[in-house]
This record gives C-alpha cells, sequence and structure tokens, in this order.
C-alpha cells in the first residue's frame, strides 16, 4: 500500500510518500520521495521554538512540500491509501497544522488517517533509510529505549513488541533542552546542541586521559561523580544529579543551573572546558541509568534515539554500557532529527497491529503530552 506520512511537531515539516507491506515483524518500505523543511534559521535569532511562527510556517510549507513530493514520488494523489501523521507530543499549534491538512487531505482523497506518537516515531527510527529500501528486523526482547530530544528523556521498556512502560524519565528540563540551554549561554544559536557537542569533542581530543580512570568502565567512573570520569581534570566539576537514586528517572535543570552560576562567578574560562564538563556530567547521568535498567531488566536490545542521539560522546559511552551481551542499535544520522519517515513506520505498524482500524479522522486531536 501507498502511505505519505506527516510531521510537524516542532520546527521541522516533514512529508514522506513509501510504499508499505508486510506484518509487524517483517514490514518492508520503499521511500518514493521524501523532503523536510527545517525553520531552523527563523528560529535560531529567538533561542528556541516560537509555537505561532512554527505553525505559520507549517501551514506556508505543507502544500509546497506535498506537490513537490507527490511529483518527485510520481504519485497521483489518487494512488495514496493512508495518511499517517503525528499528534503528540509536540507543540500543540504546530501539531494542529499537520492534523488539520490530514483531515482535509482525508476527506478529498477519501483515505483513512493514522495518528502517531512522535515517540514512537523517534523510537521505531532505527529501521530507517533517508532514501531507498528498508524493513523493519525482529529484536530481541526485552528492548530498552533511551529517546532523547529537546522535548524528552525516557527510559521504555518493551517486552511486548509495540507496547511500552516507561521505566524513568526526566522530572524537569529534557537532556536536548540542557544542551540548547548551556549552548545558548555560551553565546551558540538554537538549537545548540551539536555546537557544544562539537565544542566539547575538541576538548576532549586536546586533554590527556587518566588510563587507569578511564579502563574502570562507565557505571563504576559513573557511581563516582567527580571531574575524574572522563580522566580530565579541569580543576571544576559540574554535578550529576539524581545518579544514586534507585529509580531510572533523570533531572538536569540543577546541571544547567550550576553551569550559569559558574559563568557568573568564574569570568575567562575556556568555553570549551565548560562544553566538555557539561557534555560529561550530562550523558554520565544517561549512560548510568540505562546501565542499571540493562541490568535489572535483563535488556538484551539497547534502542538510543531522539536528537541527542547524535551525540558522539553518548554513542561512545553507550557502546561501552552494551558491550558484547546487549545488541545497540541507532537511527542513522539524518533520522536521529524530526523527520517523517519515522512517522510513517510507526504509522503503517500501528495500522497494521490495529487490525487497518483507524479513528475518524475528524476525531484526531493534537495532544502536546501525548505519552507513549
Ligand atoms: O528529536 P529532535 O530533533 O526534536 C525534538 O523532538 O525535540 O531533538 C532536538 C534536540 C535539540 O535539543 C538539539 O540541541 C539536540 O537534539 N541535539 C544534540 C545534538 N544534535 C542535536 N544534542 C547533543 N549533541 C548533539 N550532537
Ligand atoms: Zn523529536
Amino acid at each position: 500500500m501507498r502511505i505519505l506520512s506527516i510531521e510537524t511537531s516542532c520546527d521541522d515539516t516533514g512529508i514522506t510518500i513509501f510504499e508499505a507491506k508486510g506484518g509487524i515483524q517483517n514490514a518492508s518500505f520503499k521511500i518514493l520521495a521524501n523532503n523536510l523543511s527545517s525553520q531552523v534559521d527563523i528560529h535560531n535569532k529567538y533561542g528556541g521554538v516560537y509555537p505561532m511562527l512554527a505553525k505559520r510556517e507549517h501551514i506556508k510549507n505543507l502544500p509546497i512540500l506535498l506537490e513537490k513530493t507527490l511529483k518527485e514520488s510520481g504519485q497521483k494523489p489518487g494512488s495514496i491509501d493512508l495518511i499517517c501523521v503525528t499528534s503528540g507530543p509536540g507543540l500543540e499549534p504546530a501539531l494542529w497544522t499537520g492534523i488539520t491538512f490530514a483531515q482535509e487531505l482525508s476527506k478529498k482523497w477519501g483515505v483513512p488517517v493514522q495518528p502517531v506518537n512522535h515517540m514512537e516515531g523517534h523510537m521505531l527510527s532505527i529501521f530507517g533509510k533517508n532514501k531507498g529500501s528498508f524493513k523493519v528486523a525482529k529484536l530481541k526482547g526485552p528492548v530498552l529505549s533511551l529517546l532523547v530530544s529537546g522535548g524528552h528523556t525516557e527510559l521504555v521498556l518493551t517486552e511486548k513488541w509495540l507496547d511500552y512502560e516507561i521505566i524513568g524519565e526526566t522530572l524537569d528540563d529534557a537532556v536536548g533542552e540542557a544542551f540548547d540551554k548551556v549552548a545558548r549561554m555560551l553565546g551558540f544559536p538554537y538549537p545548540g546542541g551539536p555546537y557544544i557537542s562539537k565544542l566539547a569533542e575538541e576538548a576532549r581530543k586536546k586533554s590527556s586521559p587518566d588510563t587507569f580512570i578511564q579502563s574502570l568502565g562507565p557505571s563504576l567512573r559513573s557511581a563516582t561523580p567527580s571531574q575524574k570520569h572522563t580522566g580530565v581534570d579541569l580543576g571544576f566539576t559540574f554535578p550529576r544529579p539524581m545518579l544514586k537514586t534507585k529509580d531510572f528517572n533523570f533531572s538536569f535543570s540543577g546541571l544547567k543551573t550550576s553551569v550559569l552560576y559558574f559563568l557568573q562567578k568564574n569570568k575567562g574560562v575556556d568555553p570549551a572546558q565548560i562544553a566538555l564538563e557539561f557534555e560529561n556530567a550530562a550523558i554520565d547521568c544517561l549512560t548510568y541509568k540505562t546501565a542499571k535498567a540493562i541490568e535489572r531488566y535483563k535488556v538484551k536490545t539497547l534502542v538510543v534515539a531522539g536528537g541527542v542521539a547524535a551525540n558522539s560522546h553518548l554513542r561512545r559511552e553507550m557502546k561501552k554500557v552494551t558491550g558484547k551481551k546487549v545488541k545497540l542499535l541507532f537511527p542513522t544520522m539524518e533520522l536521529t532529527r524530526d523527520n517523517s519517515i519515522m512517522i510513517g513506520i510507526a504509522g503503517y505498524l500501528n495500522y497494521i497491529k490495529n487490525k487497518k482500524k483507524t479513528p475518524k479522522p475528524e476525531s484526531i486531536k493534537a495532544t502536546g503530552k501525548l505519552r507513549l
């Protein structure tokens, strides 16, 4: 069947047309055309995403992208069998633009609409490719997913395929949000995660690692929080909040505030050193809780997805935590960020799971805080 998927949860407008077939465990996809339009140049001067501006841009972009994607795919509107659209979580004014657009197309073309949870999209993005064909592979369970983006930080357990239990989440800021806020303090535009990551990586390469501490492995290093985790003595440390709590939750707001206070008290510290210690602290929190959850739930497969999954230090630390016993899966770099390919994958799998029953298109609503 032919699927058209739409993503508008934040500041990226995405439309993809696929050919999809097969069951939940062996679904296969062929991308016929894919387009993504980023609003980053519009929002970066404001230091964040403005929902009403995002809405205006989505409304402007959606018909242009649709026409372009239809043309590139060689498809006629009448050949689309299903529309998949993100219904949450995200910015409600932005989500509504995609939903309304899907509802209008559904009416015009007489096709059903499958609402999609954006975070399930991120999780299933590990199967996707930016072009060509790909398949959904069977994963050995239990599967643990660390979903890390600008709005979310959660550990999700999947014992039964497509059923989710959130076993831990951030109690305040998302990790991507903390990266963005620290980047802003250091004078970088939105979204700042990639800038911090690049600066930290350069500083890490220049510092001399303490090989003894490096050899301890991430869980032991993280169990004794200090700058010595990474073997780089910067002469200052930032906290690793909630590292010792027995749950699998996170907190990044205190870490972000520590960086702010440090910057106010200490003028002239090299921003690269701050980026390095902040990144080490944030990733230590993610690594330690993920390692604990792997042990506790005897996890066989770890999925790490969402915008922050592009971070090189996170990727390296997750490899150490999983070792040879646990299979580790990341999306391709292009699919870590928001996109409509992941929405099509999640939409199709849910459509099959629900035996092709979809809600009435007019009943689909934007839910900003939709949970898995
Ligand atoms: O998944 P995503 O594109 O959008 C949301 O659903 O939020 O994630 C965007 C987030 C931003 O906070 C951005 O700064 C962060 O992902 N990010 C990174 C990196 N690349 C993107 N954070 C740390 N290191 C990176 N390399
Ligand atoms: Zn996202």
